[in-house]
């Protein structure tokens, strides 16, 4: 590289916080040129020159000094190689560098060579799934060196998963270099309900211990903030309250104020904004703080709906799963209690079921009370299957037993379990990755604990969607017939097979048909033990909707209501929102029915809201399109295609009789739309302008005749006045738009 020269004299223009540089220090490289000059590559996983940053395929890199860096990166995780400088003379007495990338002492080493003798070596931090591609500083005390000839190999003989490093700006320096000091540790005595910990998105990965009474209570990694924090992550240490607990943190530079900033408190961090943020689904869950994937664990237990779900109470992204636990008595308010599973032993707690065991077969129950049965994978290594409980639906209880299912194959997840009343015995279906194959397994329990295989379906279907991991598996009435039911096996991405069961064996009449039509939708789950003759089954998805700059990332789709309905093909899973969420309808425009000439004036256009109601019954006749815009987000349906497009996305919608009936929702962070009597589900994560609160209606290439058009402007599930209705029942709507003359009948 040109400018790469050993011992050269540098007086540094850049400088950060974390990297001081004395006048005297001795650069020996720092990468900013367009090849490795002197330095000689071997292999491919260098490249012909330094990396600007990160390369395809890979995360945000940062942490690095100028523009370049050395990323063996280069021809992904796989490569290898190494890269050796020209020798040099060990004059000052630390040589300082910034490192990252996977962690592998032996085959991911930034090396010091003296005599051909390796005298000093380092490693990037990560050796797990996760983790930060960030750069930290770190140096070796070379004084028992001094005066001898040196010099540096970077070698990369990893490959899989971390197995690359970023090294930048090698220096020889005689001032103490701010490195990683390692188990830096806070002893807190616990005042209060919470301890806040400050975190900065994609900063470095910290292994975080909680200690108490000298032993681990739970590790989370956690991507800590050395200075200011992006936001605060709330540790609940109530159990300890009183007690002096200690946060052991693996690896710290030496200047951090990570463990110093943290502070204690009964409430949240920042609580007043709560449920009002810029970004916040107001109709959506959403976890108060953190990350959430799956929804788990959907009971109906002792009036309450029980939403669990896959939590990372400490970063924005994926990671520390625990289980997140909120509670609603009416699908659409929901109150968030903390988490209830804790990673442990066994590992992350990945995603699972629960039920009511009514007849406690689990021997759980207390004083005449059914337990509340939560069945979970622990993702370690075995990854196991386990299950816990509680009698009151809000403190949970490990099975000492545990696990209940040992590991059938490292990629064996989301146990998923139903009581079946006419062999009187419980079923699990659980993913099983199986040589790169998709299964389903089934097992029987008479008692949760005690399961034995007895059938494995296979997920996969040439040029069908395929069931993949996260299953769920109930019985329905076809066409609401309580004498006509079936059997549906759903997956993570929706797809699902109809057929029939016998407490044992399932066998799918028609298989591998597409669920959901749209987009960032994942793993949902139905309630299990929904009382009522009317056998509801309700499904939330993970709602992919990612909320950049926001404490919380992610959210669940609105309660689904999942029906059976006779096509011409077949039995087929229609998709329509919960009446309960009429509930939150806070002022209605009921136009009723009319026609609609292309060219006519929006009817719609007294309507505005940020939160959006939408319902139309209509013929379209000789029309081409009918185009609604919900806050600029254009949701068509193209009537030749019989085809409904949301944000471009295209999804087939078929006429009923010559009709459409179409339902849009519109939140802060996506859009879902119901069609075709519910055989056509769009969800579609998109963030309308905050200022665009505009409705509008047009249709093209001939007249339309709507049966009915209504729009509702929706109230706040979280910071609007809670009427906390009995399931199922619908508070009346208060109008707010201007009274207009159209009927106001609804269909
Ligand atoms: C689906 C999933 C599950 C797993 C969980 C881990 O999104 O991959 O299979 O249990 O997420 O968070």
């Amino acid at each position: 590289m040109k400018k790469l020269k050993t011992l050269l004299i540098v007086a540094f223009a850049v400088a950060t916080a974390s990297v001081a540089h004395a006048a005297d220090d001795l650069l020996i490289a720092d990468f900013e040129g367009p090849d490795y000059g002197a330095w000689k590559a071997t292999g491919e996983a260098f490249g012909s020159g330094p990396a600007r940053g990160a390369l395809a395929g890979q995360m945000q890199v940062e942490g690095f000094l100028g523009k370049g860096l050395v990323n063996t990166f280069r021809g992904g995780d796989d490569a290898t190689g190494a890269l050796s400088s020209t020798p040099f003379k060990i004059e000052r007495r630390f040589v300082a560098f910034l490192i990252g990338g996977g962690h592998n002492e032996q085959k991911l080493a930034l090396q010091l060579l003296v005599d051909g003798r390796v005298v000093r070596s380092a490693t990037g931090p990560n050796d797990r799934s996760g983790g930060s591609e960030a750069l930290a500083p770190d140096s070796w005390d070379v004084v028992d060196l001094a005066g001898q000839t040196a010099s540096i190999r970077i070698v990369d003989e990893a490959k899989g998963g971390w197995g690359h490093l970023n090294v930048d700006h090698l220096r020889q320096t005689d001032t103490r270099p701010k490195g990683l000091q390692k188990n830096v540790e806070r002893s807190i005595p616990v005042t209060a309900r919470y301890l806040h910990l400050p975190i900065r998105n994609g900063a470095p990965k910290r292994v975080v211990t909680l200690m108490v009474d000298g032993k681990s209570v739970v590790r989370n990694d956690i991507e800590l903030a050395d200075g200011s924090a992006d936001w605060w992550a709330p540790m609940d240490v109530s159990a300890w309250r009183g007690k002096t607990v200690t946060l052991r943190v693996d690896a710290l530079p030496a200047d951090s104020v990570a463990l110093s900033a943290i502070e204690q408190g009964d409430g949240f961090k920042d609580e007043g904004s709560m449920y009002r943020e810029p970004l916040r689904g107001q109709f959506h869950f959403s976890p108060k703080r953190g990350w959430n994937n799956d929804p788990n664990g959907m009971v109906f237990y002792n009036g309450e709906y029980h939403l669990f779900f896959q939590h990372n109470p400490y970063g924005w992204d994926w990671g520390n799963m625990h289980w997140g636990h909120a509670v609603s008595r009416d699908l659409i308010h929901w109150e968030e209690l903390g988490d209830k599973l804790l990673p442990d032993d066994m590992g992350p707690m990945f995603s699972g079921s629960a039920v009511v065991d009514w007849k406690n077969t689990s021997g759980f129950g207390k004083d005449g009370k059914p337990p509340l049965v939560l069945i979970y994978t622990a993702a370690g290594n075995p990854t196991v299957q386990c299950i816990a409980y509680s009698t009151d639906g809000r403190k949970f209880t490990k099975f000492a037993g545990n696990p209940v299912l040992k590991e059938i194959t490292g990629g064996n997840r989301d146990p998923k379990v139903m009581w079946h009343e006419a062999s009187r015995k419980w079923v699990m279906v659980l993913y099983v990755e199986r040589q790169k194959k998709h299964t389903i397994h089934f097992f029987n329990s008479p008692n949760l604990r005690d399961w034995s295989l007895t059938q494995i379906v296979e997920g996969d279907a040439p040029g069908k969607p395929y069931l993949f991991e996260c299953p769920d598996f109930f019985e329905l009435p076809v066409d609401g017939d309580p004498t006509r039911r079936k059997w549906v096996l759903l997956a993570a991405n929706s797809a699902y097979a109809v057929g029939t069961f016998d407490g044992a064996r399932f066998v799918p009449e028609q298989s591998n048909l597409a669920g959901q039509r749209g987009k960032g939708f994942y793993a949902p789950q139905t309630f299990s033990d929904i009382p009522g003759a009317d056998g509801r089954r309700i499904q939330m998805g993970w709602f992919q909707t990612a909320t950049k700059g926001m404490t919380f990332n992610q959210s669940m789709t609105v309660p689904l209501e999942l029906r059976l309905l006779t096509t011409a093909d077949g039995p087929r899973l229609t998709f329509t929102p919960v009446r309960e969420l009429e509930a939150l309808r806070a002022g209605s425009q009921r136009l009723g029915s009319l026609s609609l000439a292309p060219g006519a004036k929006n009817p719609l256009a007294k309507v505005q809201g940020e939160l959006l109601e939408v319902r139309a019954v209509l013929k379209p006749g000789p029309a081409t399109h009918i185009v609604f815009s919900i806050r600029g987000v254009p949701v068509v349906y193209d009537v030749k295609q019989q085809e409904l497009v949301v944000a471009q996305h295209r999804a087939p919608a078929p006429l009923h009789d010559g009709t459409l009936d179409l339902i849009i929702y519109c939140d802060r962070t996506g859009l879902e739309v119901f069609a075709s009597r519910g055989l056509c589900y769009v969800p579609m994560p998109v963030q309308p302008k905050p200022e665009d609160r505009s409705l509008s209606l047009e249709v093209q290439g001939g007249a339309v005749v709507f049966k009915n058009l209504e729009a509702h402007e929706l109230q706040s599930a979280w910071t609007a006045r809670k009427v906390m209705t009995p399931a199922g029942s619908v508070s009346p709507a208060r109008p707010a738009f201007p009274a207009n003359t159209a009927s106001p009948t609804r269909p």
